[in-house]
């Protein structure tokens, strides 16, 4: 019989996810779950990079664990935990720095991007603005994922790196201490083509970063509002139309069933369905899909939930894991 395989990821922490978010992660992860060993936890110190306001961090932190809960996490199946909970953790990032080159930093995405940036901007010190939290990024998830010897390491296509630098790092540790210990090498699970990358309200891909997203769960009346301001052109009701080009019904397509966007597809292909109508049918559509988790998720967030208490119990078993990798790292470096 197979060993049970370890699927792991990090959600960073800033803001309420979004419908995106919902299709591409969050979804699939619960689907996971059900078969394998799972373990998600919440990137809080990687968020702190971006998140300055120690209130919003605050808020944020209880939205996104109570968004995972409220979609349908088992606490009981999967392990869910606040990174900062695992001090281990950083144990372990700071025992990977002394195995990693630098070289391979300075070639890492998100950095070469905002040097880039500052290259193009004219500022003369390329490295203005970067902060060592940014730097040391790729070390501090490599161990996020080592520690707790993830074999797979479920993740959007823009973390590709990031679990290339994990394997690179964990194979140093392996060449030089490997007679005692060695870590399992990740793999990273991708999302399969582009059929899963929803479209924002105006047409680029739904990211919180163009402010385009549709956050899992708006009140119904802004759920309403924002699915109204979709852009649309002007074709009169009476034309046919292409569903292919149109945004509300390519976000239809993802929550309703199959008969239904079939159906909804004929109807604008013959023309006589309005712009209009198709969007009150995504309101409709996402407003019974997500209206039960909202409920859920509002008693989540509220302070005196049971959320604290889900994460300080994913938090002790994360930390037992945690626990047990560092003291063999620690034995095999000759510090124990
Ligand atoms: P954002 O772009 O809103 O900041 P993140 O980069 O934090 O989102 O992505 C978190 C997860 O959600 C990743 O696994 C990513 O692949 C997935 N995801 C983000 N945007 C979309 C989208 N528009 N469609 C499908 N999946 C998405
Ligand atoms: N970098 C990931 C992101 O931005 C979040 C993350 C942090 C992560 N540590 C991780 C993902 C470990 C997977 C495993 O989405």
């Amino acid at each position: 019989m197979a060993a049970t395989k370890t699927y792991l990821t990090g959600i960073q922490t800033s803001g309420m996810p979004h419908i995106g978010n919902y299709i591409g992660a969050i979804k699939p992860a619960l689907a996971a779950a059900r078969e394998h060993d799972t373990l998600y936890f919440l990137a809080d110190y990687h968020s702190l990079n971006s998140v300055k306001e120690p209130e919003k961090l605050r808020s944020d932190i209880r939205s996104v664990a109570a968004t995972w809960l409220a979609c349908g996490l088992d606490p009981e199946r999967t392990i869910l935990y606040r990174q900062s909970s695992v001090p281990e953790v950083f144990e372990l990032a700071t025992i990977l720095a002394t195995i990693t080159a630098k070289g391979l930093m300075n070639r890492a995405h998100a950095y070469k991007a905002a040097r880039d940036r500052n290259e193009a901007a004219g500022v003369a010190d390329l490295d203005a603005g970067v902060n060592m939290g940014l730097f040391n990024y790729p070390i501090l998830m490599a161990a996020d994922i080592l520690i707790m010897e993830a074999d797979y390491v479920p993740v959007g296509r823009d973390q590709v790196q990031h679990i290339e630098y994990t394997a690179d790092i964990a194979g140093s540790f392996n060449h030089l201490y490997g007679d005692s210990y060695s870590f399992p090498i990740p793999k990273g699970v991708f999302p399969e083509g582009e059929a899963s990358v929803l479209p924002g309200v105006d047409g680029r891909k739904m990211s919180k970063s163009y402010d385009n997203h549709i956050p899992l769960f708006l009140p119904e009346n802004k759920l309403k509002k924002l699915v109204r301001r979709i852009p649309t052109d002007s074709t009169p009701v009476e034309a046919p139309k292409d569903p292919d080009t149109s945004v509300p019904f390519q976000l239809l397509a993802q929550f309703a069933t199959e008969e239904h966007t079939a159906a909804t597809r004929k109807r604008l292909e013959a023309g006589g369905m309005g712009w209009g109508d198709l969007k009150n049918e995504l309101f409709e559509v996402l407003n019974t899909t997500f209206g039960p988790m909202r409920e859920r998720y509002e008693e989540l967030i509220a302070p005196d939930s049971d959320l604290d208490d889900i994460l300080e119990a994913g938090a002790a078993r994360a930390r037992e894991r945690a626990k047990a990798t560092v003291a063999k790292v620690r034995a095999a470096v000759g510090i124990d």
